[in-house]
């Protein structure tokens, strides 16, 4: 544990905009800095670093904290993981409470086992640089797959001589004790003779996400051996072989850069896509992935894409095990590769242009893959047919969206040539058997729900959803009148941050809308905000009128007279007017997502154009994503019209 007062140190001593600096190209404004925020993509700077205050914000996306927050989310370290970061960055000595003997006794075992790893790595990449043996066999094998040096040292690959105790005898030489060269399975006991574990074999280090290694991978060279292809170092307390991604320390800032992660199954296809500047790949080791390496995953990205190869066993082995990746909420898609292809041998053959543009063009969907696939084996079969509803039925449960799951619905019950309200209540059906299971459904109710599916009646639709609109474009124009000139934080006022966030945006009141203009002409003229007198005397009768009935709000003079009567303060506009602002502004953003996502949606029911259709899905995911992180703000858990309360999924 870090004490508390190094904790205090180390924020104390970090200049924040010094740190935030590396990563955000900071402009000075006053007394802080601002930029265009690293968490959200934006034209205009909104986000603020305040060097006296300590803390950064945006006010676009509302990301928010220390240093050490920045890293967290940035880097996705955890929270001592930033401290020691930070620490060891600005020469800041850390106190730790003293851990308890046997806490002390597991951390320095786990320190010992990563020296001699390190030890271990250095001593293959030397045998396969330095030694005739290694380059004539080990690194000329390597160089004729196509892998460059550069790759083979970011890899750090190494290559194990031919000779059964080079690697022991040298490293109980450097002092190294057997007893962990056994424990990490570089050493073997036969017959109390020694013998080095990976002899003769190419080295591939696996890495831990700070780079770390933490066991190693050995291939034979020739296919034509009876030996294993690979083989791989036991789990100890430093490898545990489903946590972990073969990768993930090189892919984890790419992978969230492009929001997207690739899966392999081969650390030869991480190295080639890698050399050939696709970076955001990691690899399962040829294994189904586990719950841990998809939360792994999940804290870079929500997308992933499984690369395979185009055979019959590619696309089984893909059908498998992706329930896990769904049920932890994250999107994916596949990639079928070329028959004869895997993506080590596609990206040499394609390069990485055309790569991308066949990632782009041929990626689809898992669930809606998964689909077609089986329609396509069960060749119209009935007996059949009932299976893979049954088999696509089990897919969409488990995504916890429900809009998401309806989309899924109205597409499967397409691919399958269903009724879609069949579909529908099966799925109903299998997310009531997951709770009843989990026990948070009893017998009765279950039955009871299942039964009310089949008189299910449909959600009205919001009606008054101008009227919503309008709401919030007379409170935004009331709040930039009122407000314009005030600061909202650090150097930004009121008129700046809205301005910025409307971006582009026009309001669906007419009137509001010409009064949105004006002030934004105003605005870009002078650089200051605009008062309501101006438009109160304006020459347009419309706009004076909405003008004055903007200024004189009722509730705004009721809360005003309330706290007058009573001589008890309400928080009023005027204290308020910040909270205001976000809030107002989060609230509007969340009410036009919810109508793009309306009309994608409405627009997705009559797209028949496959590509087209496959567009709009794609800017579906991204606004439903966009959505559910406003929601979280604002906390508003979001349901679909059909799915109202827990007990009517
Ligand atoms: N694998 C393994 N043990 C084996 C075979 C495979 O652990 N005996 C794992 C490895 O992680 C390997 C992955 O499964 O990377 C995929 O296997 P494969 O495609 O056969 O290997 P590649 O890595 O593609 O190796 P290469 O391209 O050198 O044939
Ligand atoms: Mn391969």
């Amino acid at each position: 544990m870090i004490r508390q007062n190094s904790i205090q140190t180390i924020l104390d001593t970090v200049p924040i905009e010094g740190l935030i600096g590396e990563y955000v190209s900071l402009k000075k404004r006053g007394s802080n800095y601002i930029g265009l925020c690293p968490f959200h993509n934006e034209k205009t700077p909104s986000f603020s670093v305040s060097p006296s205050k300590g803390i950064f914000k945006c006010f676009g996306c509302g990301k928010a904290g220390n240093v050490v927050g920045f890293l967290m989310e940035h880097e996705h370290f955890n929270f001592p993981e930033s401290l020691r970061f930070l620490a060891d960055k600005y020469h800041i000595p850390i106190e730790e409470d003293q851990p308890d003997e046997s806490d002390r006794a597991s951390l320095d075992k786990q320190d010992s086992l990563y020296i001699v790893n390190q030890y271990a790595l250095h001593h293959f990449q030397n045998r396969l640089f330095e030694t005739e043996e290694g380059k004539t066999i080990g690194l000329s094998y390597l160089k004729e797959r196509g892998f460059l040096e550069e790759t083979l040292k970011t890899f750090q690959i190494g290559y194990s001589l031919n000779k059964s105790d080079d690697f022991s005898k040298t490293a109980m030489e450097a002092g190294h004790r057997l007893e962990l060269l056994k424990e990490l399975g570089l050493v073997k006991d036969y017959n109390n003779s020694l013998k080095d574990f990976f002899k003769g074999r190419i080295i591939f280090p696996i890495r831990n996400l700070s780079g770390k290694p933490i066991a190693f991978a050995g291939r034979v060279m020739s296919n034509n051996v009876k030996a294993p292809k690979y083989i791989n170092s036991p789990e100890t307390p430093v490898y545990e072989k489903g946590k972990t991604l073969f990768g993930i320390d090189l892919a984890r800032t790419e992978i969230r850069k492009h929001d997207e992660c690739l899966l392999v199954e081969g650390y030869t296809d991480v190295m080639s896509l890698h050399q050939y500047d696709i970076r955001n790949v990691v690899a399962s080791s040829g294994t189904s992935l586990t719950e841990d390496q998809v939360r792994l995953i999940k804290r870079f990205t929500k997308h992933v894409t499984i690369l395979y190869d185009g055979d019959q066993a590619g696309i089984k082995a893909a059908i498998r095990g992706v329930d896990i990746i769904l049920k932890q909420g994250l999107t994916v898609y596949i990639l079928m590769l070329p028959e004869e292809h895997d993506p080590d041998s596609f990206i040499r053959k394609s390069g990485t242009d055309e790569f991308k543009k066949y990632l782009q063009k041929n990626k689809q969907d898992f669930i809606l893959f998964k689909t077609k696939e089986q329609v396509k084996s069960a060749n119209n079969d009935p007996a059949q047919l009932s299976l893979i509803i049954h088999n696509v039925v089990d897919s969409i449960a488990v995504v916890p969206d429900p809009i998401q799951r309806s989309l899924y619905v109205r597409e499967c019950a397409h691919l399958m040539h269903l009724d879609e309200n069949m579909l529908v209540s099966e799925v109903r059906k299998k997310i009531r058997k997951i709770l009843y299971d989990k026990g948070k459904l009893n017998t009765t109710e279950r039955q009871k729900l299942n039964e009310l599916d089949s008189n299910k009646q449909v959600a009205p639709r919001q009606a008054n959803k101008i009227d919503q609109f309008y709401f919030f474009e007379k409170k935004i124009i009331r709040l930039i009148l009122s407000y314009g000139d005030k600061i909202i934080e650090n150097d930004t006022s009121v008129v700046a941050s809205i301005l910025s966030n409307l971006d582009g945006i026009r309001f669906k009141h007419p009137v509001y809308n010409q009064l949105l203009e004006l002030i934004r002409q105003h605005y870009h003229a002078s650089d200051h905000p605009v008062f309501a007198d101006f438009y109160k005397h304006h020459a347009d009768d419309q706009i004076r009128k909405a003008c004055i009935e903007l200024m004189t709000d009722s509730n705004y003079e009721l809360s005003k007279n309330w706290s007058e009567k009573r001589g008890i303060t309400i928080p009023t506009e005027e204290d308020n007017y910040v909270n205001d602002v976000i809030s107002c502004m989060t609230r509007y953003n969340f009410l036009c997502l919810s109508d793009l996502i309306e009309r994608n949606n409405e627009a997705m029911k009559t797209e028949t154009d496959a590509d087209k259709l496959k567009q709009l899905v794609k800017e579906h995911q991204i606004l439903l994503d966009k959505r559910s992180t406003l929601g979280e703000r604002l906390n508003i858990v979001i349901v679909s019209p059909d799915h109202k309360s827990r007990f009517d999924v």
